[in-house]
């Protein structure tokens, strides 16, 4: 027996197909009085910059107050789970579950509400009209090595949109950052790429030409002034159909978009799995990524390559492979202690992988966004340093305070990132003590050894434990001093959630 949608039925009614009799159901959406959440609802929510709306199917079950199901737009399907109270509802996504997406009241067979409170959202029972289209798979190139392209041999350095601006990003302040990083030291400290990410684009042209959306007029005018700093220019897309945001991606306009982005002169892409994932499988991750790789260096144009599949497939043993420089390990960071600490610990196993011209990605910077203690921003560049992490601050440098200025421009916790050696420290834990160790090229270490508890507590550094043949000198990276073991040990008061930085140098 199937339940699906069928021609014969009235529209908007469910087909029980059965030894080939097909039965028509009106789903318990449209059964009048009946006031339930069950059934297939057609959803139309906000309007995206480029002019559409953003289009989903959900399917809804309800058990008493309970709702649970699925909600698929053309970027992804996701379980959804929510609450029922009389008429009103409250729907909570996989992303989230303490933070309803939308809220609404059940109104004459409809769902009207909003989308975390901003925009309206409304829901009515699907009907055949209202399927989004079955996209179908492209097949993707068989394997073969993408050449390095030379770039990025010391982790990259920048800004980028999303973290702080989201689909607030628009031209003006791409612009503007553009300069804050020239008046505020962070271009000369190393940090070059100014990078865009979702919500630039706008619609096909009858060419399949990505065109940009109002929030940004002209990207070339936009690449040549970003150029004009002395900075380089970085852009988003997405291998699927749409982005994470829900814009038009590359699928099927790989070469296409490429040419474009090089045309622009983008120096740097992110290419973001999100739909991806309703065309492929994961054991076409590598080829899929291969054909962008492939893609961009047929421009001839350099563009840093930046894998965006949040740590699938074993991503750090092929990355190379298809031409990415770099690549997330995780899921997305959120301003957060626990989120930091768990992206940085999540990459512990992709060590071994890491080094000149292909990184670890465990996501963009959080410092100066304002939800962590500076203590813990100290920990958190530290561990990015560390880790051979690429730098990417995600904070407003228009107005950046001076300890968050002093944090991100710290020249020597800078210097231990973009150490040419380009190993990626692990971790050893010791009570609520993690202790990382990086080897750098002069044969020194850096060693940071943060305190996981809730409170300060004293933590100490053994020489032995460095592999060093005796100590020449130690200096503590934060404090910006010289400071000195006493027979095997170095001991410091570290505040809670704080980091003991230190670079020691062997005899
Ligand atoms: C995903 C990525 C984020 C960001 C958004 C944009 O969630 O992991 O870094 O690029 O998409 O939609």
């Amino acid at each position: 027996m199937q339940l699906t949608w069928n021609s014969t039925c009235r529209a908007g009614m469910l087909a029980l197909a059965c030894a080939g009799l097909v039965f028509c159901l009106a789903p318990a959406a449209l059964t009048a009085g009946a006031q339930s959440f069950s059934g297939r609802w057609a959803a139309a929510g906000r309007t995206l910059h480029n002019g559409e709306q953003d289009k989903s199917i959900l399917e809804l079950k309800q058990d008493g107050d309970k709702l649970t199901g699925t909600m698929t737009s053309l970027g992804f399907t996701t379980t959804v789970k929510g609450t029922v109270s009389g008429t009103h509802f409250e729907l909570f996504g996989s992303w989230n579950d303490t933070k309803p997406f939308v809220k609404g009241e059940l109104m004459n067979g409809e769902l009207h509400g909003s989308v975390f409170g901003n925009h309206a959202w409304i829901a009515k029972p699907a009907t055949p009209a209202d399927e989004l289209p079955k996209l179908p798979y492209i097949q993707p190139p068989p394997l073969q090595p993408v050449p390095y392209n030379g770039l990025a041999k010391t982790p990259p350095m920048g800004w980028n949109s999303w973290n702080l601006f989201a689909d607030r990003v628009d031209d003006a302040t791409v612009r503007t950052m553009a300069d804050a990083m020239v008046s505020s030291g962070m271009r000369d400290a190393g940090y070059i790429y100014v990078n865009i990410d979702d919500t630039w684009e706008g619609v096909r042209d009858a060419n399949g030409v990505l065109g940009t959306n109002s929030k940004f007029p002209d990207m070339k005018a936009l690449s040549d002034y970003v150029h004009s700093k002395g900075l380089k220019i970085g852009i988003y897309s997405s291998p699927g159909p749409r982005t994470c945001g829900s814009y038009p991606a590359s699928y099927g306009h790989e070469e296409q978009d490429a040419k474009l982005f090089a045309g622009w002169g983008i120096d740097y892409l992110k290419y973001d799995w999100c739909s991806a994932a309703t065309i492929y499988k994961d054991s076409d991750l590598q080829p899929v990524y291969q054909k962008m790789g492939a893609a961009l260096q047929a421009t001839g144009r350099p563009i840093v390559y930046s894998l965006c599949e949040y740590g699938r497939g074993s991503v750090e043993k092929w990355g190379p492979q298809v031409g990415g420089n770099l690549w997330r390990t995780t899921d997305d960071i959120r301003d957060e202690w626990t989120s930091m600490i768990d992206n940085i610990e999540k990459q512990v196993p992709t060590a071994p992988y890491a080094g000149p011209g292909h990184w670890n990605d465990p996501d963009m910077l959080e410092v100066g966004n304002g939800h962590m203690s500076d203590d813990e921003y100290r920990t958190h560049m530290s561990l990015w340093a560390l880790t051979a992490a690429p730098l990417l601050a995600g904070n407003d440098v228009r107005k950046m305070s001076d300890t968050t200025a002093s944090i991100l421009m710290n020249k020597e916790v800078i210097a231990i990132d973009q150490d040419s050696l380009g190993k990626q420290a692990s971790p050893v834990k010791n009570g609520n003590f993690e202790t990382w160790v990086k080897p750098l090229a002069d044969g020194s270490v850096a060693v940071g050894v943060v305190n996981l508890a809730s409170s300060s507590a004293q933590a100490s550094i053994k020489a032995s434990d460095l592999h060093l043949k005796g100590i020449k000198s130690a200096r503590n990276i934060w404090t910006h001093s010289d400071v000195k073991f006493v027979g095997d040990t170095y001991s410091a008061t570290v505040p809670s959630h704080g980091i003991l930085l230190l670079k020691v140098s062997g005899k």
